[in-house]
């Protein structure tokens, strides 16, 4: 049987590179073996991102780049199959067939499950175009092959890996278009995420990271029979798989914030004590324009207690700077915001309109040239603020899991507890192990480290 090649490119945040790895699982199925040469592929898939509208751009920018010449050819002499995949097709759906001849096939992130029926469409007909943008009621989940690690990477084999276990967005923030693209907020039941993170184990993950874009708002049946929160959720995690090294989750929304998981993250060593909670904006006039549902004080008092119940979490959120009607004042609580809560890390984006969302009908736009200054004051203080954290390290003993080789040959490269990129001298041997590292420097955002004991 003849080998065809697949490329994936993600675009977007952690649940793309998920779906782009349930595709890769999916493809290795159908005989297909994954290439980065845009040239090898026989089958191209764009896993598109379009939360700014410069993501947006960018997919089309890319495919004229990659593959100039063929929107003039026929379709009879194209051989190549390309798709457009993820929240840029689900959202411009047959647009993106009008505009660009060449795209034979466009899927949005709730029906990549059925690319095996795609695929063998397309095969029967040259010329065939390819558009499902269903929001299946059968489950994508079970439909999918079992995840296998190493498709997406070349070696070593990671150590870290995603797992999504909550689907979309019912909060209708106005700026947003994840509830249009990504469809309503589901939970998978916790029997189906064990089964799943059993399976990454025994395939040497030490570290996985839980995704949903309201992670924190999952809540669905147990194993017990019983309807578990997302913090029971987390209890379970350390229950059942006492061998797991490290627990993550991302994004998680204010709202969904409750006592039992600020508790879960004192009392549970598996889970890493850093949290991204964005915010947006620290202004409560914005944040009711923005349609966050919570206000400024509400947030204030979730980090108080999460730092109550884990001193040392390290905290970070997402900010949009230069929403319509934005004041100087609007913004001056913004940086108050965040000179209060004292970030590790964080990431700041000039508001862009997104068709389709209330905020873009808005006609007190803010000027860009407003956007650009006010997005670099943001951006100063919040580097400041993470330089001075990572500083705090220096001279300090922080177990480091080491991921993959680094630059140079005998060198490794891993992350602290709370994220932050590290490196050591250290034999292949190491990789997959959590090693006790004394912090030595600190050069643009990672850290020299190195072993306290002879680990080398
Ligand atoms: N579910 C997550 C966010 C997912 S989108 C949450 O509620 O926090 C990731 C980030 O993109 C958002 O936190 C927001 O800061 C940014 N973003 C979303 N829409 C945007 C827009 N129209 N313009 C600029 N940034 C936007
Ligand atoms: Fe978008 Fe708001 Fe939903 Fe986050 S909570 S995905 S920002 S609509
Ligand atoms: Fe982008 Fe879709 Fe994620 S819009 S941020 S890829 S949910």
């Amino acid at each position: 049987m003849t080998i065809k090649h697949a490329l994936i490119r993600n675009w977007g945040c952690q649940m793309n590179v998920y779906d782009g790895q349930r595709m890769a699982d999916i493809l290795v199925k159908l005989n297909y073996q994954l290439t980065d040469d845009p040239d090898k592929a026989d089958l191209v898939i764009f896993n598109t991102c379009h939360i700014r509208e410069k993501a947006t751009e960018k997919i089309y920018s890319e495919l004229g780049r990659l593959y100039p010449n063929k929107p003039n050819m026929p379709p009879e002499k194209r051989d190549r199959i390309v798709a457009i995949a993820g929240c840029v097709a689900q959202a411009e759906g047959e647009e993106i067939l009008k505009k660009s001849p060449i795209v034979d096939m466009v899927f949005g992130p709730q029906s990549y499950h059925r690319l095996p029926e795609m695929l063998e469409k397309l095969g029967r007909k040259k010329g065939t175009k390819i558009l499902d943008l269903e929001f299946p009621t059968e489950d994508k989940f079970d439909a999918l092959p079992a995840t296998n690690v190493t498709y997406m990477a070349s070696s070593p084999k990671p150590v870290t890996a995603f797992l999504t276990i909550q689907e979309g967005c019912d909060k209708f923030c106005s700026f947003c278009v994840v509830p249009y693209t990504r469809g309503a907020e589901y939970s998978r039941p916790a029997a189906k995420i064990f089964a799943e993170a059993e399976n990454l184990l025994q395939q040497n993950i030490q570290e996985i990271t839980l995704l949903g874009q309201n992670v924190n708002g999952w809540q669905g049946m147990g194993t017990d029979g019983n309807q578990w929160s997302f913090a029971r959720l987390l209890y379970g995690f350390a229950e059942t798989f006492p061998q797991l090294k490290r627990l993550r989750y991302t994004t998680s929304h204010p709202r969904h914030m409750d006592d039992e998981l600020i508790r879960a993250h004192g009392e549970l060593p598996l889970l890493m004590p850093y949290l991204h909670l964005p915010i947006q904006s620290g202004s409560d006039n914005m944040l009711k324009a923005m349609n966050r549902g919570h206000c400024r004080d509400d947030y204030l008092r979730i980090i108080d207690k999460l730092r109550a119940s884990c001193p040392d979490i390290a905290l970070s959120s997402d900010f949009i700077i230069g929403f319509p009607n934005e004041s100087d004042k609007d913004f001056a609580d913004t940086i108050n915001l965040v000179n209060q809560v004292n970030y590790a890390s964080a990431y700041s984006f000039k508001y862009s309109p997104r068709p389709g969302t209330p905020a873009a009908l808005l006609t007190e736009q803010i000027d860009e040239k407003i956007k650009s200054e006010r997005l670099q004051i943001l951006q100063q203080l919040l580097n400041a603020q993470q330089k001075a954290f990572n500083l705090s390290h220096i001279g300090k003993t922080l177990p480091i899991l080491f991921e993959k080789h680094g630059k140079h040959a005998h060198q490794l490269i891993g992350r602290t507890p709370y994220l932050q990129p590290a490196y050591a001298d250290l034999s292949d041997t190491k990789i997959g192990q959590e090693i006790d590292c004394v912090v030595d420097t600190l050069t643009a955002h990672s850290f020299a480290v190195k072993p306290i004991h002879n680990a080398a």
